[in-house]
């Protein structure tokens, strides 16, 4: 969940390192740091607080360092302080490490490995007392960070430098907790946990797998296996666009990327969806060979894997899945799914979904189903991500980059391709009519317009955030493709307003939070389900009478809530299998102008990070 960054070459290296860790802040802001070199000297310079702290701190200071690395801190090991920021360095000062993930045996490490006394409380401190013990002793930088790797179990990488050799970096990667890429240059070596860091300095990156070890100088990366054994790896070329990170005009990131959906769905749709011939078509995407219409057609059950938003997303792909491939879908926690044994096997489809493609959980149970023999499609808006390297095929979000913490283009870019997904699928396995296919293919393309219109509506749902923003907690129901939609309008909720907001089934709500109903409670009816829509009426009524205040999100020209709910919300009419796109994207808006009314800070919420790589 942190991010680090190093550089080494000809150029004033705080000044990367400072904008490659700008562009990793969402990994994590609690604290930063930075460690530069000169020939003579290395200085750490760490702040608590957002990088800005830090930049603060660091005018004027090694403006002549060529060399260097630096991290922002989502913590886990210690409160967020200075004094637990990284880099962290051994007791004399000679090596400074920055790191990402865990090292689960870090107590025992310090019993064994300390060689002084520890001035933090992270994880991370005893990798340098390890580092200098081994040159100490007479080592290398690699064999120093080969005994690492020997030893300290968990999920983490990190880079570390040595003052006595100031040109050089190392790093390493053991499992899922985030990435290492390095952006190979002339005469310059750049590296970072992902390469959104790395645009604007690199198009050639080469991604460090698993239990990788990388020693780095301005001219030469080389990489070894755990074991020190030198390993050939050509750098990957990709070219991408650092510009559309930018915020524009907008006053934050999620704002701007809530306007920018109707183009996420076009970019999700482009080149799969055909309006001339109102046909699906993903073949170009799918390894030939895993799924060939004859493999399709085994496929007796699929699986769908995420967390938060990506699960919500999927929880939406679950009844496309059933409905257009007819294949028997479950959907999972990845965290739960890969803790009870789940019972898996090569007919059994098994989709991740993640916009980072790099969060732990996912990984883990992608782990679990190779280990299983499923065939996997992975749903990523991160090119060359882990998910991408796991699964056997990728379907990519093409989002582009969604800077704030909270996700929103990423959501609905997932539940359409999770739409086109299932249509392929069904067709492939001869179960799609065609006039489903071009049914939903026609509808889909309407998708951009119908959501283009709740954009319109922004003044009418800031009204509405504007009446509810004093409430401290909220309720949101729905039922059947409703109920996805409330647990991602209740999560989107607390994770930008810090209100507390829970989402529940409609048919739940008699089981136990109807107790919770009273004046202070406002809840959140998603009724735009043709089939279930008599249904939440009622639930409506059974609020009201219990004095509870109700916002009914509708579809256009149902007029059928007005006499029933306090307000409502309105959302253009479409097909009810495509509703929750246009209901989602309403609550992320509603979730905003409530957000921003309370002073927090949308894009960067508290305690969160946009990539989980711990457990
Ligand atoms: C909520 C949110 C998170 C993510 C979750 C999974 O707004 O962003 O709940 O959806 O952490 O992340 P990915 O999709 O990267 O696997």
């Amino acid at each position: 969940m942190c991010g680090i960054v190093g550089y080494t070459g000809e150029r004033f290296a705080s000044r990367i390192l400072l904008d490659s860790l700008s562009r990793l802040e969402y990994r994590g802001y609690d604290s930063s740091g930075i460690a530069l070199l000169t020939e003579t000297n290395m200085q750490v310079i760490r702040a608590r607080g957002k990088l800005r702290e830090l930049s603060k701190k660091l005018e004027g200071e090694m403006t002549d360092a060529r060399a260097g690395i630096g991290h922002t801190r989502w913590a886990t090991h210690g409160v967020p302080s200075e004094k637990n920021a990284h880099p962290q360095l051994d007791p004399f000062g000679r090596v400074a490490v920055v790191h990402n993930g865990i090292i689960e045996n870090w107590e025992d490490l310090r019993q064994q490995y300390g060689q002084g006394l520890f001035s933090s409380d992270t994880d991370t401190e005893v990798l340098a007392h390890m580092l200098v013990g081994g040159l100490d002793a007479g080592l290398d930088l690699v064999e120093a960070v080969q005994l690492i790797l020997s030893k300290a179990r968990g999920a983490y990488s990190f880079l570390a430098v040595d003052s006595q050799q100031p040109d050089r970096l190392v790093g390493a990667r053991v499992g899922n907790a985030g990435g290492l890429v390095i952006g190979i240059s002339e005469d310059e070596s750049i590296v970072a946990s992902d390469v959104s860091a790395l645009l604007p300095y690199s198009q050639e990156f080469i991604f460090l797998e698993s239990n990788e070890i990388v020693d780095i100088r301005p001219s030469v990366v080389e990489i070894f296996s755990s074991d020190g054994e030198r390993k050939i790896r050509s750098p990957e070329r990709l070219s991408l666009d650092p510009v559309t990170a930018a915020k524009g005009t907008y006053k934050h990131f999620m704002l701007k990327e809530i306007h920018e959906q109707p183009e996420t769905l076009l970019n999700g749709m482009r080149g799969r969806y055909s309006g001339t011939s109102e046909t699906i078509d993903l073949s170009s995407e799918l390894n030939h060979e895993r799924f060939s219409i004859e493999n399709l057609k085994e496929i007796n059950r699929c699986l769908i894997v995420g967390m938060g938003t990506s699960m919500h997303a999927a929880m939406i792909g679950r009844h496309y899945l059933e409905q257009f491939a007819r294949i028997p879908t479950e959907v999972d926690n990845s965290a739960e799914f890969r803790y009870r044994r789940p019972l898996l096997d090569e007919k059994t489809l098994v989709i991740s979904v993640t916009q980072s493609g790099e969060t732990v959980d996912t990984l883990a149970a992608m782990e679990e189903a190779q280990r299983a023999g499923c065939p996997q499609i992975t749903l990523s808006n991160s090119v060359g991500s882990q998910t991408t390297r796991l699964a056997d095929s990728t379907i990519m979000l093409h989002a582009g980059p969604e800077i704030a913490v909270a996700s929103t283009k990423t959501m609905i870019a997932s539940v359409i391709a999770l739409h086109g997904l299932s249509l392929f699928l069904g067709k492939q396995r001869g179960l799609l009519q065609p006039e489903v296919e071009q049914e939903q293919v026609h509808q889909a393309l309407l998708l951009p317009a119908a959501v283009s219109n709740v954009l319109n509506f922004t003044d009418e749902i800031d009204k509405l955030a504007e009446k509810y923003s004093a409430s401290n907690n909220f309720l949101f129901l729905g039922r059947g493709l409703g109920y996805p939609v409330a647990l991602e309008g209740a999560l989107k909720l607390k994770e930008v307003s810090y209100i507390h907001a829970e989402g529940y089934s409609a048919g739940e709500m008699k089981h136990g939070p109807i107790a919770l109903i009273d004046d202070q409670m406002p809840t959140l009816a998603i009724c735009t389900q043709g089939d279930v829509h008599d249904k939440m009426r009622s639930n409506i009524q059974q609020i009201r009478a219990r004095g509870g205040a109700v916002i009914a999100l509708v579809s256009e020209g149902d007029s059928s809530m007005d006499a029933i709910a306090t307000d409502t919300l309105i959302v253009p009419d479409i097909d009810p299998i495509l509703s929750p796109i246009p209901a989602v994207v309403a609550l992320q808006l509603f979730s905003y102008g409530i957000a921003t009314r309370r002073g927090a800070d949308v894009d960067q919420p508290r305690n969160l990070a946009k990539t989980v790589t711990v457990e």
